[in-house]
């Protein structure tokens, strides 16, 4: 598996948040996550990333133990990119400058593959929603990471917005052929992006299975 996840446990202060989280992914595949709100989405995702340390349990990806007991990896050395749901351009930047701040020289053809090609000298408050978030995309997948997290990142879209962007992430996750985890509320972009889902209640796993079986079974509404 690219992707391991061992009994991870987790508390802020005194009540465990994740309890025992455990699931693997493969290389290519995107998993969405789907929960209540406070059900610990957003700290799995940081606990990948490295932003906080769990108290127990492993996360290996592609045979190089992140977390565990005795290991600690420093999230800037991770190769694990993260987009948030409110995009963080740096706003006194253009698209070109946001890119290159993460990576030189990959601007154009990352402009591209999110279908922004000519948007470079433009600021972040010239650009709409949708393509603040594309931008904050490219900047993410310019530094090539093994693993892309994407925690609702269409929560400050308006639902006409969301259905082309939602298929045009889908197009750019192919074309990339990275391993994405996607935190959502919407049932419509797990079945639209996701292969598997897993469904998080009170910190536990509660299902995890192929995206149709899910739905089929109606474990989600
Ligand atoms: N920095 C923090 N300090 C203390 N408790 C926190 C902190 N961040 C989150 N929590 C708590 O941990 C639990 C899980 O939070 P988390 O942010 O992972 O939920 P979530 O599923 O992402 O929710 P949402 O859908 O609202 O984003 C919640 O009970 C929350 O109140
Ligand atoms: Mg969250």
């Amino acid at each position: 598996m690219f992707l391991y996840i061992e009994d991870i446990w987790f508390k802020y202060d005194k009540d465990f948040v994740l309890k025992g989280i455990d699931f693997q992914i493969k290389k290519g595949e995107t998993v969405a996550i789907v929960g209540e709100s406070g059900s610990g989405k957003s700290t799995i995702l940081r606990i990948i990333a490295g932003f906080e340390r769990p108290q127990k349990g492993i996360i290996r990806l592609e045979n190089r133990i992140l977390t565990s007991k005795q290991h600690f990896v420093f999230p800037e050395k991770r190769n694990i990119g993260f987009v948030f749901q409110d995009y963080a351009l740096f706003p006194h930047m253009t698209v070109k400058q946001n890119i290159e701040f993460a990576k030189k020289n990959k601007t154009k053809e990352m402009l591209q593959l999110v279908n922004l090609k000519g948007y470079e000298n433009r600021y972040p408050h010239e650009l709409s929603g949708g393509q603040q978030q594309r931008v904050a995309l490219a900047r993410t997948l310019a530094t090539n990471p093994k693993l892309l997290l994407l925690d609702e990142p269409f929560s400050n879209l308006d639902e006409n917005l969301k259905d082309r962007i939602r298929m045009e992430l889908k197009k750019i996750l192919n074309k990339a052929g990275i391993t994405t985890i996607l935190v959502t509320h919407d049932k419509n972009d797990a079945i639209t992006l996701s292969d598997e889902i897993i469904i998080i209640e009170k910190g536990k796993i509660k299902y995890i299975g192929k995206t149709e079986e899910v739905y089929d079974q109606n474990y989600v509404n």
